[in-house]
């Protein structure tokens, strides 16, 4: 018996990363996968970004662990991307019940006062949740049997880090710290129909925004930033892995936190509490 026999779980930002991670990780436990991912290069970011190969890989390794997935090439800035993806979903499962907003870009190095970069932070982590939650919550709420929505935010949605003041960094922060709002109007909002909407506040994490070459060269060339105090955890752990954030999520999606919303999740090794 999984954790979350018969439940459906949308997952923005499936194709690689922690959303594969929280992909297999539910579907390990029972779950049924919606993916979505953007698989395509957004300009202001200066590593690579996901391909339409890692979304296939993402659905492979969920049949592997004898899952069932849809997958759907798709942009989270475009409320109608998301609502196709959703359609795929309900076409193949039925319904939603378990909602994963964690599609997020990093744009804060190499972009100068370049402005679009703040744009594309808040329209994929701020704007891009909430068209996530304006599309799944209706059917949730029509169904009458609860849910639960776990929104991505960040350490930087807590505190005050960030390497800089460039727009993108700026755009990362403003949106982290937003979907808290959204995740505490939306929590008030939907307890009455048992749906509950929490954050989870990951350190850094050992995925392909955080480990790839560009940022490795960014932090030699600039070793104020990897020795500085501001960035490392109590816990003496650099990075996190992914499936810790999957277990938190996994918790959040089950029946065993059938009474918990409106939190905001650190899985930060004590970053938040230093
Ligand atoms: N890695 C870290 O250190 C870290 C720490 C705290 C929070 N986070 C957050 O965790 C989440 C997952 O990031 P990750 O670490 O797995 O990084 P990642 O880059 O490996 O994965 C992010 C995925 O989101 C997709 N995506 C980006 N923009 C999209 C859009 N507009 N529409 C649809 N898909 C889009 C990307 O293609 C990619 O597959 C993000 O919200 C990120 O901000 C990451």
């Amino acid at each position: 018996m999984g954790r979350v026999d018969g439940k459906v779980a949308f997952i923005t930002g499936a194709a690689r990363g922690q959303g594969r991670s929280h992909a297999i990780r539910l579907a390990e436990e029972g779950a049924s996968i919606v993916a979505i991912d953007i698989c395509e290069q957004i300009p202001s970011v200066f590593y690579p970004m996901a391909t339409p190969e890692d979304l296939a890989e993402t659905e492979r390794l969920v049949k592997e662990v004898g899952g069932s997935i849809v997958t759907v090439v798709g942009d989270v800035r475009k409320r109608e991307d998301v609502q196709r993806a959703y359609d795929a979903g309900i076409e193949q499962f039925g319904h939603v019940d378990t909602v994963i907003a964690n599609a997020g870009i990093m744009p804060v190095i190499d972009q100068g006062v370049e402005p679009q970069a703040w744009h594309d932070a808040i329209d994929t982590m701020l704007t891009g949740v909430w068209h996530t939650l304006e599309v799944t919550v209706p059917g949730m709420i029509e169904r009458g049997a609860g849910g639960s929505i776990a929104i991505t935010s960040s350490a930087a949605g807590l505190t005050s880090i960030g390497l800089n003041t460039f727009p993108g960094q700026a755009g990362y922060s403003a949106a982290k710290h937003g979907v808290v709002g959204l995740m505490r109007l939306y929590s008030k909002q939907l307890a009455k129909h048992f749906i509950r909407v929490n954050t989870v506040h990951p350190t850094g994490v050992d995925t392909p925004m955080v480990a790839n070459a560009e940022y490795g060269a960014f932090v030699n060339a600039n070793p104020d930033v990897a020795n500085d105090d501001a960035y490392k955890n109590p816990m003496p752990v650099e990075l996190v892995e992914a499936v810790d954030i999957s277990n938190a999520i996994l918790f959040l999606a089950s029946d065993e936190a059938r009474y918990v919303t409106g939190i905001t999740m650190p899985v930060d090794a004590g970053y938040n509490n230093r």
